[in-house]
């Protein structure tokens, strides 16, 4: 991970030494007029700024990001004029709007050494985070000269608040921020390197810096304890699963949350193997693992006044001599048993056992989230997570998720589909035999594994985890880190308000 050294100036942000000076734009007529912030900046080009920007066709519509030459006017050579759109109706710009416009001109910026930025004064949190995210690279597989990433951004200091409080809510965002990128660095790492072995240690590594006690299952122990959904879905690979479980206490930790992540490092689909075609995006497979063991170390590192446990299982999912098939019937940890009827639903057969695993710690949610179908992407698009549950806490996580900007949808638990999972031969079967509602219908395959009356939520982010489309906002290509931003926004309601 490469992220830019942030930091606050209280001085003329026009003044500062820097490449380039970040301001935003908002649609004026049938040009801009500049955000709040861009005044000085302004004034050095005596005052004709917005002239300039509209000559060049300034929008100042989301993702537009117009440069304009400083010719000596300005320490910086360039001005970036990021466009936030239009403001809401009680005419404030959103955290949202300030992240994107952030996090475009930081992604335009690649190769540049230093910038200043005035989005800042607007929203200190959401600057800092869209600009860290958008300026995110992942080269480290690249052999060749590599672009020089954007290695420092000055903050110009809000008007309202304390130094004091700036420098508090820069500490949060940064966490914020590294933890996203954590999370898709995992992602990105390609799967010939990150398989369940390996992604265990690197969770250990993470979560013993962080101060978590941290315990790795490997595949003996999983036997004994008999995990026979992690080990079926695992037993096609050479790479054996494993299932890692983070603990992070709080002070003063009224709440003890459940965290449960999918982390199949690749899925082939095994027997009921996938078309060639895109294959290699399912080695972001894991990306609910990923943004489970990201927040437990967030957790730690924000000091939430929780407590709260990871349980991560992680397999490979492969056809070969050894792969568990369509038919066969899995004895799940704890006992219930399933009828294997399609080997690429295999991320809720992992997903049984963490979840009865996790019940056991009697905590007082339990918050699940996985690359879990393609109904999902179906249903909802590449960027907006289905989000289900019980009812309460699916509300309630969807609208954070909203807020934060993430995006997600409550979506239901229909009676009928449960019935469709009957099996003649087992407990339950992992597939319905019809297409309808299958992101639905694995929501209530997992239903069926959550202690009675526990709230819970799953959030199947089988879109919004990976970009393969073109980058936006502050998300480039590759893993984005959703949700780990609603994670961290979840949590630290729950350590507010129980
Ligand atoms: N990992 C996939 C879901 C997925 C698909 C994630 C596309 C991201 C992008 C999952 O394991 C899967 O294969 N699901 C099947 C389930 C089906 C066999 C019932 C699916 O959605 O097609
Ligand atoms: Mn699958
Ligand atoms: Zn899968």
């Amino acid at each position: 991970m490469t992220l830019p050294k942030l930091a606050l100036i209280s001085t003329d942000p026009a003044q500062a030494q820097a490449d380039a000076v970040i301001i935003g734009t908002m649609p004026d007529g049938d040009g801009v007029r500049l955000a709040p912030g861009g005044e000085a900046v302004d004034t050095a080009f005596g005052g004709g700024l917005v002239e300039v920007l509209n000559t060049l066709g300034a929008t100042g519509k989301t993702d537009e990001v117009v440069k304009v030459p400083t010719l000596g006017r300005l320490p910086a050579g360039l001005v970036v004029a990021a466009g936030l759109d239009q403001p809401g109706q009680a005419g404030t710009v959103s955290a949202e709007q300030v992240r994107r416009a952030s996090g475009a001109a930081a992604r335009s910026l690649a190769g540049t050494a230093r910038a200043v930025t005035v989005l800042s004064t607007v929203d200190l949190q959401a600057a800092v985070e869209g600009t860290a995210l958008g300026a995110y690279t992942f080269d480290g597989y690249k052999s060749g000269s590599r672009d020089t990433p954007l290695a420092r951004v000055d903050l110009a200091s809000p008007d309202t608040g304390t130094a004091r409080e700036h420098r508090t809510t820069l500490k949060a965002a940064i966490a914020i921020a590294e933890a996203v990128a954590t999370a898709r660095d995992l992602i990105n790492t390609p799967p010939n390197d990150l398989y369940p072995a390996s992604f265990a240690e690197r969770a250990r590594a993470l979560g013993t810096a962080a101060g978590l006690e941290v315990e790795v299952l490997d595949e003996k122990a999983l036997r004994r304890a008999g995990y026979g959904g992690v080990l079926g879905v695992g037993g096609g690979s050479v790479r054996q699963p494993r299932v890692v479980r983070m603990r992070y206490r709080g002070p003063k930790a009224r709440r003890k949350v459940a965290l449960i992540g999918k982390g199949i490092t690749f899925d082939t689909g095994g027997i009921s193997i996938k078309p060639a075609s895109h294959m290699e995006e399912m080695s972001s497979d894991m990306s609910g693992a990923a943004a489970i063991v990201a927040t437990a170390v967030l957790a730690a590192k924000l000091k939430y006044p929780l407590e709260v446990v990871a349980t991560v299982p992680m397999a490979e999912n492969m056809p070969s001599g050894t792969a568990y098939r369509p038919g066969d019937v899995l004895t799940m940890y704890g006992g219930k048993t399933v009828e294997v009827l399609n080997t690429d639903a295999e991320g809720r057969l992992i997903l049984a056992d963490a979840i009865v695993r996790a019940g056991e710690d009697e905590p007082d949610y339990l918050v699940e989230t996985s690359t879990l179908t393609g109904a999902q992407i179906v249903s909802l698009g590449r960027r907006t997570a289905g989000i289900m549950g019980s009812d309460e806490l699916r509300d309630r996580v969807a609208a954070i998720a909203k807020a934060t900007g993430e995006g997600g949808w409550p979506m239901p638990l229909p009676e009928e589909l449960r019935a469709d999972l009957d099996s003649k031969l087992a407990d339950i079967a992992n597939i319905t035999g019809h297409r309808w509602g299958s992101m639905l219908a694995a929501g209530l395959f997992l239903r069926e594994f959550v202690p009675q009356g526990l709230p819970w939520v799953h959030i199947d982010v089988a879109g919004p985890a990976f970009n393969s489309g073109s980058p936006w906002g502050y998300t480039g290509k590759g893993g984005t880190g959703v949700p780990v931003r609603t994670l961290a926004a979840l949590l630290a309601d729950i350590a507010e308000n129980g």
